[in-house]
């Protein structure tokens, strides 16, 4: 989806920004699946911050599921901010709060803060954001995640367009929903980062060496303490990440931009 005529930068950038989540919305899988687990957390009448609320949709499953005393929807985009206004307006106990949530300072101790800040590279979204809270929630939810890659032979995805030598145009991108995903069952050779509310980004060191390919293929894993919730066979709103493969070892690594990650990648040139 893109914007295809001229309008006000601020305007453009802010539809665009709302865009760019219209796959998470509608996402059932992981609706039903964090719906599932929320359910089990007992947190009646507690004080519960969406970070990031976006168009509203998992607001309203945590009203039903949770019903807490309060509710913030905190949210940057102003455009979905009007949105959750006209949702939420007249709803008791719900805050509707424009800005970034590493600048909200709520008023009363917080029981639950639940995002959806993971990025199909894990870390490439919002995440970095929760370590920059004011603020000490006393649970998390979704609580971690891990990026996994696959090793692929190229020839194993019969593409008439991707030939090798357009696939080696395409060396150093990550390239999200190149492939057909369904061709080859996903199987994850090695963790590359982790992630964990309570210990932060945890980079692995990934040696290629031994495995047959030419084609990359990350893919996502969100948890909460320990129950798989989300991966991109199950939740299409995390694609696979497809690169060609120029070596054994590489290097992702993220900076923090105003709530939001930056992603850098690069291959480690053998000895
Ligand atoms: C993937 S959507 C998730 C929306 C909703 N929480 C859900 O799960 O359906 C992420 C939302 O977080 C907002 N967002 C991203 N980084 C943020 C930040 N640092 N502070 C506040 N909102 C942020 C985005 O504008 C977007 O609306």
């Amino acid at each position: 989806m893109e914007i295809l005529n001229q309008l006000p930068e601020d305007h453009w950038l802010n539809l665009d920004g709302l865009l760019a989540f219209l796959a998470v919305y509608e996402d059932e899988g992981r609706l039903q699946a964090f719906q599932q687990v929320l359910k089990k957390l007992d947190l009646r009448e507690g004080v519960v911050v969406e970070a990031g609320a976006g168009l509203g949709r998992l607001s309203r499953v945590l009203l039903e599921v949770l019903k807490p005393r309060t509710l913030y929807l905190v949210e940057e985009n102003p455009l979905a901010v009007r949105h959750l206004h006209t949702l939420f307006g007249a709803t008791p106990g719900v805050r509707v709060v424009q800005g970034f949530i590493e600048s909200f300072q709520p008023a009363e101790p917080v029981d639950l803060l639940v995002q959806e800040f993971f990025g199909p590279l894990l870390y490439d979204e919002s995440l970095a954001a929760l370590e920059r809270l004011p603020f000490t929630p006393r649970e998390v939810f979704p609580n971690e995640g891990r990026l996994t890659v696959q090793v692929i032979p190229l020839s194993a995805f019969q593409d008439p367009v991707l030939t090798p030598e357009v696939w080696a145009l395409f060396q150093g991108a990550l390239v999200s929903d190149l492939f057909d995903d369904s061709v080859v069952p996903y199987t994850p050779q090695a963790t590359v980062l982790t992630w964990s509310w309570s210990g932060g980004l945890q980079h692995h060191e990934v040696d290629l060496s031994g495995l047959e390919g030419e084609v990359l293929r990350f893919g996502v894993e969100i948890r909460h303490n320990g129950i798989h919730l989300c991966d991109p066979v199950h939740c299409p709103n995390w694609p696979f990440v497809y690169t060609p493969r120029i070596g054994n070892r590489f290097r992702l690594s993220f900076t923090y931009h105003e709530g939001f990650s930056e992603t850098r990648f690069r291959w480690i040139k053998e000895p």
